[in-house]
């Protein structure tokens, strides 16, 4: 396995991607990791990532000194080839030019992470830095040159240390992975053998070496992906000391309770307990417009619920949370001792507030591999490529009051979107494709009759992350075919309206 140290880098995840795509493990940890911490983890070569400070900047983080003396193969990226260089000797200059852009590299000497190429090969590179290293530590050599920076590819002349101003784990750097490739597998001597099938094993045993012998596990299940392979992965390593719940809070989609039951009831006999609380959420949402408010509520009465299903589990002593890893980075600080993890919107305060030790069978995973691991679990692919619905469900879709009869509306309503951009062969482009439901009656005819109905939104958006959005371009027929299905099967609804707002300025979801 592999270290990489995080210096701050907006693209420190994506070289951990780029790692286990070649099938090697790794961990992304703080950047200060005491020798002790490294000697643990036992492994194979360092990466030390890039970061927004300069070197010589005060209190700019810095590495344990073990990671040079250790031995183990080092590659330090942009902010780590300008520490290596500062840190054994050399100078970082402060007021060259910035770089930023595609740039070319001349190679210099075929070794290190530069051992696929030939002497003077012509590699196109992402340069993304502010300083640049003056002057190399003693015992280094450059192996690569680029119009700007005269030493882009720096190495030790005898030890596995090597430095790269710019940065191979972007796809502007088209040969990036061949060069993240030398350096694990020649230097580091990797095997390239990570993969799913040996994560389900690894995991299986952690799991049950945290949870011991007896141990008892409550996982809550939401129908979505993450909660779903957390479950299945626990299933294996303890049975039936697993225990699910899941709650119908009355603001599910058409068919999903009954989806969920059938796939880990039926299919792969995990220990389900269904809450029926619909009717406790619609007392309890009747007459909040306020969508804050709602979210509020609906959060309380979940943990409400949650916690009285769990009370009845007998000696429960562990949650499970589908928790993955960009959620763990983005709350690891590296500034502060602390390590505190995101709370979940839907599972919030559940653990401290029931005396409950956390199991995250998922916390090393990105949301792709979750989606492998599924495969590879035997969930189906319809499950497994699933789009996010949020916590709050439909509520947040039914604009004004939710009533029993509203929400009826725009559960019959998304069911037809949904099956309408599946049919299309449009589902696993789209981030998102909903109803919402507007609190606006308009006047329509229908036969020989006057209607004033309810007016249903169509939202389908394209997404990487779901923080920007774009609407989606559908094509005319399908449009048509949802709105005629719409106004002619669902009763009350006689208009439908197409989103074409992106985010920013607008949300994905209306409330
Ligand atoms: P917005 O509407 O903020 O949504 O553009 C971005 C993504 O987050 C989802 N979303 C939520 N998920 N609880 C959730 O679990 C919520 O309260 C919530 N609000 C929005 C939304 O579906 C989209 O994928």
């Amino acid at each position: 396995k592999i270290l990489i140290l995080d210096f701050g880098s907006q693209y420190t995840q994506l070289i951990a991607r780029r790692v286990r795509e070649l099938g090697v493990y790794c961990e992304i940890h703080r950047p200060d990791l005491p020798a002790e911490d490294i000697r643990r983890f036992a492994p194979r070569g360092i990466i030390l990532s890039g970061g927004p400070a300069s070197v010589e900047a005060e209190g700019s983080p810095r590495c344990d000194p073990f990671v040079f003396s250790s031995g183990l193969p080092v590659l330090g990226i942009c902010y780590g080839l300008q520490l290596i260089a500062k840190l054994l000797g050399g100078r970082v200059d402060r007021t060259a030019h910035r770089e930023y852009g595609s740039a070319e590299v001349e190679v210099l000497a075929a070794r290190g992470p530069l051992a696929g190429f030939k002497l003077g090969d012509r590699v196109k590179v992402l340069m993304s830095h502010g300083d640049r290293v003056d002057t190399l530590p003693p015992d280094f050599e450059a192996i690569g040159r680029s119009g700007n920076s005269p030493f882009a590819a720096a190495a030790h002349k005898s030890k596995p240390l090597y430095g790269l101003q710019f940065h191979p784990e972007v796809v502007h750097t088209p040969m990036g992975k061949e060069i993240l490739r030398a350096f694990l597998f020649t230097d580091c001597k990797v095997s390239g053998s990570w993969t799913m099938k040996g994560f389900i094993q690894e995991a299986e045993e952690a799991i049950r070496r945290q949870v011991g012998e007896h141990g008892r596990v409550i996982c809550g299940l939401s129908g979505g992906v993450d909660s779903s392979v957390a479950a299945l992965l626990l299933h294996r390593a303890l049975g039936p000391r697993l225990q699910c719940i899941f709650v119908d809070n009355g603001l599910l989609r058409q068919g999903e309770r009954e989806q969920v039951e059938a796939l880990f009831v039926d299919r792969f006999h995990v220990p389900l307990k269904t809450v029926d609380a619909r009717a406790r959420f619609l007392t309890e949402l009747a007459g909040v417009t306020d969508p804050e408010k709602k979210r509020k509520i609906i959060g309380r009465e979940f943990i409400t619920v949650f916690e009285a299903a769990a009370r009845d589990v007998q000696g429960a002593e562990f949650l499970a949370q589908g928790t993955l890893y960009p959620d763990v980075i983005e709350s690891v600080s590296y500034k502060g001792p602390s390590v505190t993890i995101k709370s979940h919107h839907n599972v919030g305060g559940l653990p401290e507030k029931m005396n409950l030790k956390l199991v995250e069978p998922l916390r090393e995973l990105f949301k792709d591999e979750v989606r492998a691991l599924g495969r590879e679990l035997g969930l189906p692919d319809e499950m497994v490529s699933r789009q996010p619905f949020p916590g709050p469900g439909l509520a947040i879709r039914v604009l004004g009051e939710i009533t029993e009869e509203r929400l009826e509306l725009v559960r019959r309503a998304d069911a037809i979107v949904q099956q309408e951009i599946r049919d299309a062969g449009l589902y696993k482009e789209l981030w998102q494709a909903f109803a919402v439901l507007l609190p606006v009656q308009s006047v329509g005819v229908m036969g020989d009759e006057r209607t004033y109905e309810s007016t249903c939104v169509l939202r389908a958006v394209t997404s990487v992350d779901g923080m920007t959005a774009d609407w989606a371009r559908l094509p005319y027929p399908v449009l048509e075919r949802i709105s005629t299905r719409i106004t002619n099967e669902v009763r009350g609804i006689n208009r439908v309206v197409y989103d074409v707002s992106s985010k920013p300025p607008a949300t994905i979801e209306w409330e």
